[in-house]
C-alpha cells in the first residue's frame, strides 16, 4: 500500500512529549516499508493538506498528529479534514478524539452510562469538594502535564489555589478528580467499529516508592528518565491469570467505552483500582505508539512484534 505518515509539527526545541511524536512517526514508518508499503511522511498543516494528499496520492493516512500549536485540543482538526477529503486514515475518528480530549466531559459520558470513574469538581463552582484527597489535573492535555509531588491536595481553598497556580504556569483548564490511592492499570486496545482486540493488561508498579510521594504516574515518571518516578514505576503483565475476576472488571468497562465512544483504532484506557474495583481516569485515543512505549510493550506481550502491531493498525483502518 501506499502510506503517508502524518506527524504534528514539532518545533526542534519543543518538549520531549512533542519529541516522542517525530520518534514514532519515524518508527512507523520504518515498519511500514518493513511490512512491503510504499512510505512517505510529513507534518500537518490544515492549510496545506489537501495539496499534500494531492501530490502524495496515498491510499491511506497513518495519522500521528497529537496537536496543532502545541494544543492538544486541536489534534482533531486532522482527522476531520482526512475525512472531509475522502482520505481513509488510521486511529480514533475526530468526533471521539474531540470528546475524549475533554476529560470533565469524558467523565461525566462515562458516569451517566454507569461506567466507574472518581469523582470530580470543575471551577468556577467547584461543588463535591470535601475533606478527600483531589488531585489537580489538567482538563485538555495529557502527558501529565502538571502532574508533580504537590499535585495532590486536600481542601476547597488548597484546591482552587493549585488549580490557579497551574493556570498561571501552564495556562489552559484545570480541575480536581477525587485521589484514587490504589493500583494503576493501563489497557491497550485494538479494533473498529465492528470489532475490540484487548491487548494483555498492563499495571504500573510503584516499586520502592518514598512514602512522602503520591504514587502517580507524574511528569517525571513519564518523561524524565532521569527522574526516580521514571526508574521506580515498573510495568508488569499477568492480571488476567492471577486475578481473573478483576481481569474481567477491567474488561468490561473496556468494552463498554470502546462502544460508548464509537472507538476506532489504537485507544488506552487509564484506571485505578481501589477495593477491587476499578475506575476510569481517561480514555487517549491514538496514544502514544513510539516502540518504548506502553502500546508497544503490550502487543509485545501478545506475541506481536512492533512490526505486527503498526500493520494490525493499518488493517483495523481498512
Ligand atoms: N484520580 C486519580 N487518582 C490517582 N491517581 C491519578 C488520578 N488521576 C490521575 N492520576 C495519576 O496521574 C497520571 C496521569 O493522569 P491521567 O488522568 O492519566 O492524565 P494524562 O495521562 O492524560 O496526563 C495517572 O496515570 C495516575 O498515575
Ligand atoms: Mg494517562
Amino acid at each position: 500500500m501506499k502510506i503517508l505518515v502524518l506527524h504534528s509539527e514539532v518545533p526542534a526545541d519543543g518538549p520531549p512529549e512533542d519529541q516522542d511524536t517525530l520518534i514514532a512517526a519515524e518508527a512507523v514508518r520504518a515498519a511500514l516499508v518493513r511490512k512491503g508499503n510504499t512510505v512517505s511522511k510529513a507534518a500537518f498543516r490544515a492549510d496545506t493538506l489537501a495539496a499534500l494528499l494531492n501530490e502524495q496520492a496515498p491510499e491511506m493516512v497513518f495519522n500521528l498528529v497529537e496537536g496543532v500549536d502545541g494544543k492538544g485540543i486541536l489534534a482533531s482538526a486532522a482527522p476531520r479534514l482526512l475525512s472531509q477529503l475522502g482520505m481513509a486514515f488510521s486511529g480514533v475518528r475526530a468526533e471521539a478524539m474531540d470528546f475524549t480530549c475533554d476529560k470533565p466531559q469524558t467523565k461525566a459520558k462515562l458516569r451517566a452510562a454507569g461506567l466507574a470513574t472518581p469523582d470530580w469538581s470543575t471551577p468556577p463552582d467547584w461543588t463535591g469538594l470535601d475533606e478527600r484527597a483531589f488531585i489537580v489535573k489538567a482538563a485538555l492535555e495529557d502527558g501529565s502535564i502538571g502532574l508533580d509531588d504537590d499535585c495532590v491536595v486536600t481542601g476547597a481553598a488548597a484546591i482552587k489555589a493549585r488549580a490557579e497556580d497551574c493556570f498561571r504556569r501552564f495556562g489552559g483548564a484545570w480541575f480536581a478528580e477525587e485521589y484514587v490511592e490504589g493500583r494503576e492499570f493501563n489497557l491497550s486496545l485494538l479494533g473498529n467499529l465492528q470489532s475490540l482486540h484487548i491487548l494483555p493488561m498492563a499495571e504500573m508498579t510503584f516499586a520502592d516508592w518514598p512514602t512522602d510521594k503520591p504514587r502517580i504516574v507524574g511528569y517525571g515518571a513519564k518523561w524524565d528518565e532521569g527522574s526516580s518516578g521514571y526508574r521506580h514505576t515498573v510495568r508488569r503483565f499477568g492480571v488476567e491469570n492471577e486475578e481473573p475476576a478483576l481481569a474481567a472488571k477491567l474488561k468490561a468497562a473496556c468494552e463498554g467505552v470502546w462502544k460508548l465512544f464509537d472507538l476506532t483504532g489504537f485507544v488506552r484506557v487509564d484506571f485505578r483500582v481501589r477495593a477491587s474495583q476499578p475506575s476510569i481516569l481517561e480514555i487517549n485515543p491514538n496514544p502514544g505508539i513510539a516502540p518504548d512505549a506502553g502500546f508497544a510493550a503490550a502487543a509485545q506481550e501478545a506475541g506481536m512484534t512492533y512490526d505486527d502491531l503498526i500493520e494490525a493498525i493499518v488493517k483495523a483502518a481498512a
